[in-house]
């Protein structure tokens, strides 16, 4: 680790320290399980990865007849039928914007060994979840999230999501409606800073900040992407007090998070501004001191390409952090370094649109 990182990880460490964090690691798998089996659950009643076995046709079909048709409204099934993630997107009537997320499920479940993948990317064989199966993950989720802080609000968020995912998927509800359930910000407290993955992540980041802020030789520049309710920023703000700062620019796709933000935060150089990171970064080359992207990096179409935007847009000594809650949190996140890590790996994010080229710039030296 670079000294930064030993920095901001100690920062974080400090924030839970006193916290058990034997059962950590194993703690966040079990949560990713039950969502796992979930996906898989909601794969299997409602595509044709579900049909393939239950509509296997046992009789031959008589002249003019297709079994398969006739029990079925997939066409193409059977044990052997391999579909493109494409082609399950469409079954779950995914709308075009979420069409990728099929992708991304299968992928996963793929790793989990839920759903198998032949050689050309189609999947087949997709292991419905038995109840008790679903039982117990239900049961391990709630020690889980006793063991890493959560409130009761993250297993209620949980359940819902995968209540809605149907609903989710074709567009006609939003994130905000799970975040907010009733205009109350305490579900989306509970996700990303009332917990211990929260803490140790965001005290490792504001470390980063201050990092920045004490060997800055200008007022800083400061541009937070998807900022969303805020819960990094908090954390970030204190570590500016006193410092000179040119703006902090909050950033989100959605209007629904800066106007909560403008209502919360005092500071006098904050600006808020709508920003999609599909598109291009605003700003000239060199000009920001810091860009931060908490636990939303992951929405780009292309995270080599955003990367190569934020190194263009930070001067010689700056620096950028982002941060994403994984099986191995807190060891190994958050990602705080000079220059940000390179990554190009081509993904469709929460905007449609075709994924651009990989960047051909490797991100700025610190
Ligand atoms: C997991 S939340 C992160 C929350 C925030 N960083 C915090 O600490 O509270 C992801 C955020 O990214 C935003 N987002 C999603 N897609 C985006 C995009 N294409 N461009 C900009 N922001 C996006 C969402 O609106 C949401 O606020």
């Amino acid at each position: 680790m670079s000294p930064l990182n030993d920095r901001a990880d100690g920062a974080g460490h400090a924030a839970i320290a006193g916290t058990d964090l034997s059962g950590a690691a194993g703690a966040v798998e079990d949560l990713d399980r039950l969502i796992l089996l979930g996906l898989a659950a909601h794969l299997h009643r409602h595509s044709r990865l579900g049909q393939d076995a239950a509509h296997q046709p046992r009789l031959s079909p008589g002249p003019g007849q297709d079994l398969a048709r006739q029990t079925s409204p997939y066409p193409g099934l059977g044990r052997d039928a391999a579909h493109e993630a494409g082609t399950i997107a469409g079954d779950l009537g995914a709308a075009p914007r979420h069409r990728w997320i099929a992708g991304h499920w299968l992928a996963a479940l793929h790793e989990a060994g839920l759903v198998d993948r032949d050689p050309a990317g189609r999947y087949h064989d997709l292991r419905g979840p038995r109840r008790a199966e679903l039982a117990t993950a239900r049961t391990r989720m709630e020690a889980a999230r006793l063991a890493l802080g959560y409130p009761a609000e993250l297993a209620e968020l949980m359940l819902r999501s995968l209540r809605l995912l149907p609903a989710l998927l074709r567009d006609e509800i939003g994130v905000q409606a799970l975040l907010y359930p009733d205009g109350e910000p305490a579900t989306a407290e509970a996700v990303y800073r009332g917990n211990v993955i929260s803490r140790y992540l965001n005290a490792a980041a504001a470390e980063v900040v201050r990092a920045q802020a004490e060997r800055a030789t200008r007022p800083l520049r400061i541009l937070e992407l998807g900022a969303g309710i805020g819960a990094t920023t908090a954390d970030l703000l204190p570590a500016l007090a006193g410092r000179p700062v040119e703006f902090y620019l909050f950033t989100d796709l959605s209007p629904f998070f800066l106007d909560t933000a403008r209502r919360r935060f005092e500071a006098g150089f904050l600006r808020y501004a709508l920003l999609d990171i599909a598109h291009d970064l605003p700003g000239r080359p060199g000009e920001l001191d810091l860009i931060v992207a908490a636990t939303m990096a992951h929405n780009a179409p292309h995270v080599g390409r955003l990367l190569g935007q934020a190194a263009a847009s930070l001067a010689p000594a700056a620096g950028c952090c982002s941060s994403r809650p994984s099986a191995s949190t807190p060891s190994r996140s958050p990602r705080c370094r000079s220059p940000c890590p390179p990554r190009t790996g081509r993904r469709a994010g929460s905007t449609a649109g075709p994924a651009p080229p990989a960047p051909t710039s490797a991100a700025r030296n610190g």
